[in-house]
């Protein structure tokens, strides 16, 4: 599995920069990627000055080179190894995309049935599993179940870390997902487990899973599975974002790839992150029991004293539309249309929508839906339970962070990830004896 890290077509120093300190003037190289994007090398700046640079959350710190997604948040541009995601998501398949981005190539014909065979193969779990999730209450979130047994994974398969067992890895992860996801779901619902199947594409087998009963005759609407494939491969990467980068910080202590990806299944979980298409929903439904006014709603996000805020909205690259959350706005009405279900929660999102965008509290901080705001509304018309949105996120990200991970341990710049800080406690002091406290 190659993953170059495209160092070479990334110009460097096509100027430099100077970071003036007291006395002391220090040159900085300037690097520039594949699409114009500049950064300033500081990786000499605490060797030779003694000062570190403070970014708290990250919003200026580029944490790696990478050739794998590209995001113009001014233009609203996305694409996964330079093609666009809306061609991706018409044209492609979720295992197709899946193996453009781990491999940054998209696959022969060849290379795409032996992986479709490999990934379809290594579906099942081992029966252990049954166990594993009886032991957890039946009303646990579906997030914390998948992240737990993502990392058992790594107690049934020890290997020593070489290419070969990532590779393996890499399959057994892509394949158990949807089968985790699903066994957990029947978890909640006291079901009995439904086990996968071969013949099935990957979308329809999740589906299969999730919806079927040993006691009645299933069938997958194609018109659901082609749905749930597409947002998978809307999902599937996204450059550094909060879970990537900590798949990548995880795995840069040589952790192991299970390891890493269930601290991103972790990461994902937040409100404020991938678990925002969960609150999404709930926020429309808040909306549509309060007698569907979002006016409210939106006052509340508005005002500084109080926590709210709109879910779904906002990003901190994109400052213009959300690529993806375009394309989900045009796919809801279809996918919603050919189920032929009618749901009062897309009235209530575009509702919402509407306004904000004339709202100049919402404009002036360049605040537009993202990914979450339309997904969720897909998904119920899916029948996909709400807690489970978040999951459906995981299993689309799945190839994004694997392909990231490889990279990063690909990387000739390869560190463990250690960030600074500036100590802002106590100086030194005594310990004093309890009697003198
Ligand atoms: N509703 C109301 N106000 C908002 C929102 C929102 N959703 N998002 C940002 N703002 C406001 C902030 O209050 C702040 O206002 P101020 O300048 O008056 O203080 C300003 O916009 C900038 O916000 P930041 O918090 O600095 O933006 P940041 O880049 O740190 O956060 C984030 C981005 C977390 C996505 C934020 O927009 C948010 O909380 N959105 C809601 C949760 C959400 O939808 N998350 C999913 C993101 S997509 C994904 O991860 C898959």
């Amino acid at each position: 599995m190659t993953s170059p890290v495209d160092a070479e077509s990334a110009a460097s120093d096509p100027e430099t920069a100077e970071i003036r300190l007291g006395e002391k003037t220090l040159p900085l190289s300037v690097t520039e990627g594949t699409e114009g994007e500049r950064a300033v090398d500081i990786g000499a700046l605490r060797k030779d000055t003694g000062y570190i640079t403070l970014d708290p959350g990250f919003g200026n710190t580029g944490a790696c080179r990478s050739a794998i997604t590209f995001i113009d948040g001014e233009k609203g541009i996305l694409r996964y190894r330079g093609y666009p995601i809306e061609e991706l998501a018409e044209h492609s398949t979720f295992l197709e995309t899946a193996w453009l981005l781990m491999h940054g190539e998209l696959p022969s014909k060849m290379e795409l049935d032996d992986f479709v065979g490999d990934v379809t193969s290594h579906t099942m779990l081992n029966e252990s599993f049954r166990k594993f999730m009886d032991a957890l209450p039946r009303d646990a979130h579906p997030m914390p179940i998948c992240a737990a047994t993502v990392g058992a994974l790594a107690t049934f398969y020890q290997q020593p870390e070489s290419e070969q067992s990532i590779r393996q890895t890499i399959v057994q992860l892509i394949a158990k997902m949807p089968t985790i996801a699903a066994y957990a779901y029947k978890h909640s619902l006291g079901q009995p487990f439904i086990y996968p199947r071969n013949d099935l594409d990957y979308s329809s087998n999740l589906i299969h899973m999730m919806f079927a009963t040993p006691c009645a005759p299933f069938e997958v609407d194609p018109v659901v599975a082609k749905a749930l494939d597409q947002l998978f491969i809307l999902h599937a990467d996204h450059e550094q974002n909060c879970s990537t980068s900590t798949v990548r910080l995880v795995g840069s202590s040589m952790a192991n790839l299970f390891a890493s990806i269930s601290a991103g299944i972790s990461a994902l979980w937040g409100s404020l992150h991938g678990g925002a298409n969960q609150k999404v929903v709930e926020m429309f439904e808040a909306i549509e029991k309060g007698g569907g006014d979002p006016e409210a709603y939106i006052a509340r996000a508005k005002d500084p004293n109080d926590p709210t805020r709109l879910m779904g909205f906002g990003h901190r690259v994109y400052k213009n539309y959300d690529p993806r959350a375009a394309f989900l706005k045009d796919s809801c009405r279809q996918v919603l249309d050919r189920l032929d279900v009618s749901d009062k929660l897309l009235e209530i999102a575009q509702g919402l929508e509407e306004i904000t965008l004339k709202d100049p509290y919402f404009v002036d901080r360049k605040l537009y839906p993202n990914v979450d705001f339309y997904s969720g509304v897909i998904y119920r018309a899916l029948g996909i339970p709400v807690d489970a949105f978040t999951v459906m996120f995981a299993i689309g990200r799945l190839p994004g962070w694997i392909a990231q991970w490889i990279e990063m341990r690909n990387d000739p710049a390869f560190r463990i990830g250690r960030p600074r800080q500036i100590y802002t406690g106590a100086n030194q002091r005594s310990y004093e004896g309890m009697s003198s406290r």
